[in-house]
């Protein structure tokens, strides 16, 4: 028997841990892979001063905060190197790629990226040295101009975005102006606004899987999710799966989101640096359980497959592609094929249904547990208004009811008595 230790790093959010333990529980938190048993233990990581050659126990950590909390993004990169814990994201590269990196790659290998111009900063640091350089080599220029040639409407947005912080579209001059006096020192994309799109897309990848949700940024938080299977043509739903796992492989993010906007038959992707992105039950509601399933399914194969953590990218056989002279339709299935390979997908697919083929069973059961009433019940009143508890339960409760519904083996058809079809959901 072999034990593995699966670290949780998280902030104040209970959801998602909560289920990934129940689920694994459901699992009898053992796994068998290849002749072999592993236990599997899970943890919540706590942050404490550290040494440097301190050993690890865990053997994979989850991680949901050190984008923005510095010293477990520390602890993960000592972990990393010193001790070889896999993670799930990777913060090396996750520090030093942002969105504008994870544009500039993604132009070069040959996605349709919407014009792009980075701005320098309105408001430069106040210190003499800074002062005589601007003075010696800053350059004047003309923004409402570059404006105009991109055309309206722009978005402007930080440089290394996230959370819609900073983000707004600008229709005219007075705007434009506005916008970018209130940006500060911040570094701006000024970007094409995609006006009159047919649809967003935004894809949830966690390892060689992928998911691609309707999507609608104008909704209210807990309705922008869209239930909705169909939105997409095959084609362009292989497309947007191919992107997503490209630009993970690329970068060696396990754990990422993309955001494409579809106008004129072109999937554009806009977004696609979204370190460890959201998977709140009170954002996905009926795509909830895929993602749990998903967190878990992946975390386990590098549990056991002993999968190495992989700290530089390699982008370099990428470059070959884009650099060849194929088409876009033959570029996106070569790096398809390098994304797959990056992920193991078939190995994975493999212990997939295997060592977890109870797993589809075990989520059913536990979102119609008292179980997972509770878990809801937390998360509604930690993130809603009291007056709103009730209606939110209820809210989320009847989504994923829907869901567990559709997982049910539904009868055979009977041809001599045609039933009404049953109506897509909502
Ligand atoms: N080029 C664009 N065209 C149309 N809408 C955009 C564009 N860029 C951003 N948006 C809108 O602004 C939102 C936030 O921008 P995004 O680039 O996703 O920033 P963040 O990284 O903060 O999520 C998007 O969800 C989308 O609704
Ligand atoms: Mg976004």
């Amino acid at each position: 028997m072999v034990t593995k230790c699966l670290g949780l790093l998280i902030g104040d959010e209970v959801d998602w841990p909560d289920t990934l333990e129940a689920l694994l529980h459901r699992l009898g938190n053992r796994i068998e892979y290849r002749g072999k048993s592993y236990d599997i233990n899970v943890r919540r990581l706590r942050i404490r001063p550290f040494s440097l050659t301190a050993p690890s126990r865990y053997d994979l950590v989850i991680d949901r905060l050190a984008y923005w909390h510095f010293a477990p993004r520390e602890w993960l990169k000592k972990a990393a190197l010193v001790n070889r814990t896999y993670l799930l994201n990777n913060p090396f590269t996750f520090q030093s790629m942002e969105k504008h990196s994870a544009y500039c790659a993604m132009i070069r290998l040959g996605l349709h990226i919407p014009e792009t111009w980075l701005i320098p900063q309105k408001v430069n640091p106040d210190t003499e040295k800074f002062r005589r350089t601007a003075a010696l080599y800053h350059e004047h220029f003309n923004l409402p101009g570059i404006a105009e040639q991109v055309g309206y409407p722009v978005f402007l947005k930080p440089f290394d975005g996230g959370g819609w912080r900073g983000v707004t579209r600008v229709t005219d001059l007075r705007k434009l102006h506005e916008a970018y006096n209130n940006s500060g020192q911040s570094l701006m994309h000024l970007q094409k606004g995609l006006a009159d799109y047919d649809i967003f897309c935004r894809s949830l990848a966690i390892g060689p899987q992928v998911i691609s949700l309707h999507f609608q940024p104008e909704k209210p938080h807990h309705a922008r999710y869209k239930v909705d299977h169909n939105f997409l043509t095959p084609e362009i739903g292989r497309e947007v799966t191919t992107i997503t796992k490209l630009i993970n492989a690329f970068f060696c993010w396990d754990f990422n989101s993309c955001e494409t906007i579809h106008k004129d038959g072109i999937a554009w992707p806009i977004d696609f640096a979204n370190a460890c992105p959201d998977v709140a039950v009170t954002s996905l509601h009926y795509y909830y359980p895929w993602a749990i399933k998903a967190l878990l399914a992946w975390s386990l194969f590098c549990l056991v497959s002993e999968r190495p953590v992989q700290i530089a990218m390699q982008p370099q056989k990428y470059f070959d592609i884009a650099d060849s002279e194929r088409s876009y339709d033959e570029k996106l299935a070569a790096y398809e094929k390098l994304a797959d390979g990056h992920f193991q997908r078939e190995q994975f697919e493999e212990f997939r249904q295997t060592s977890l083929a109870g797993l589809d069973d075990a989520m059913l059961d536990l979102v119609q547990a008292p179980e997972f009433d509770t878990i809801l019940h937390n998360t509604v009143e930690a993130t809603f208004p009291r007056h709103e508890h009730g209606m939110f339960f209820a809210h989320y409760r009847g989504l994923l009811s829907l869901w567990a519904q559709g997982q049910q083996p539904q009868p055979e058809a009977v041809e001599e008595e045609p039933e009404a079809a049953p109506e897509a959901p909502a």
